[in-house]
């Protein structure tokens, strides 16, 4: 969602986070990537985002002092691509409240700089297509295209080939970020590729998507990765434990980690099972609800 303010020259938007619904590896690229076949799905955790023009260069203001906001941030990354695309040469301000944890498989940075790529195009009236939006944000990283439509996708290659997905029905998750910053690069380092072993199918995966039944879903949540990060960071399997005593339909590291969800039947279980979670252990907890 974009807001424009046409007083001054500036739109406001909110970068959704994703989870990881399914995750399969297909095998390792000659670029060092991995094929993979995914199921993204936006939730209505969020960072805002508020750009506004200025004369020149990129700024980037964030209430986080652990955020960079040098051109590591993905979110300078995505306003250069686009100045360059585009030849603009006016800059900007962009400020970022931060919610979404970071090193977490929830693409709170991917989702800011797909957010400045939709902002952009706003502001400055370029009028690219979606397309075109997706194909940039492929330059910046591999979750990046993802979010120019976000909600339900299905994302293939490395993750940048993106189809969406309708889905009827709005699920709601809870949660779990256990303060522990992973590195993506690192998990996909240590993965063991056994091709000989099962491989988990997505049509199965969508086919109880579009069911609409919580429970028949949760059982079908599936992350290759998640094998690894566990491996790699043991208290994650602790957490794990702890998280299937409780009452979802099921549970599952998003992406490459640290972040845990459970799938809940109704908001009123997610509710109760949250608050329990917050007594109980020191990790951030979040109730959230699928973006539709
Ligand atoms: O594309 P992005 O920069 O977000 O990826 C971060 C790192 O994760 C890559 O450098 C690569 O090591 C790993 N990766 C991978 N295969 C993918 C996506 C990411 O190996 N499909």
């Amino acid at each position: 969602m974009v807001i424009k303010d046409s007083r001054v020259n500036r739109v406001s938007l909110k970068a959704y986070a994703k989870i990881n619904l399914f995750l399969e590896i297909l095998g390792k690229r000659e670029d060092g990537y991995h094929e993979l076949v995914t199921v993204m799905q936006e939730i209505d955790l969020f960072d805002d985002i508020e750009i506004q023009e200025a004369d020149s260069g990129i700024l980037i203001v964030c209430d986080d002092n652990d955020i960079p906001t040098n051109n590591d941030n993905l979110i300078w990354k995505a306003a250069r691509c686009f100045m360059d695309r585009s030849g603009i040469k006016n800059g900007v301000r962009i400020s970022l409240k931060k919610r979404i944890p970071v090193g977490a498989g929830l693409g709170g940075g991917s989702s800011d700089a797909a957010a400045t790529l939709n902002g952009l195009n706003q502001l400055w009236g370029t009028g690219y297509s979606s397309i075109e939006l997706v194909e940039m944000a492929g330059t910046i990283g591999s979750d990046v295209p993802f979010f120019i439509n976000g909600k339900t996708g299905l994302c293939t290659g490395r993750g940048e080939i993106v189809s969406p997905i309708s889905v009827n029905n709005e699920y709601v998750y809870v949660i779990i970020y256990p303060n522990l910053k992973i590195n993506t690069a690192n998990i996909y380092q240590n993965l063991k590729l056994d091709l000989t072993k099962d491989m988990k199918d997505v049509n199965f995966f969508l086919n109880q998507l579009s069911k609409t039944n919580a429970a028949d879903l949760g059982k079908s949540l599936y992350n290759r990765l998640e094998f690894t990060a566990i491996r790699l960071y043991p208290d994650l399997l602790k957490l794990r434990e702890l998280l299937g005593k409780q009452d979802f339909c099921g549970v599952q590291v998003s992406g490459s980690g640290s972040a845990l969800f459970g799938l809940c039947e109704r908001r009123c279980d997610a509710e109760v099972i949250g608050e329990k979670l917050n007594e109980i252990c020191s990790a951030k907890v979040f109730v959230v609800s699928s973006v539709k």
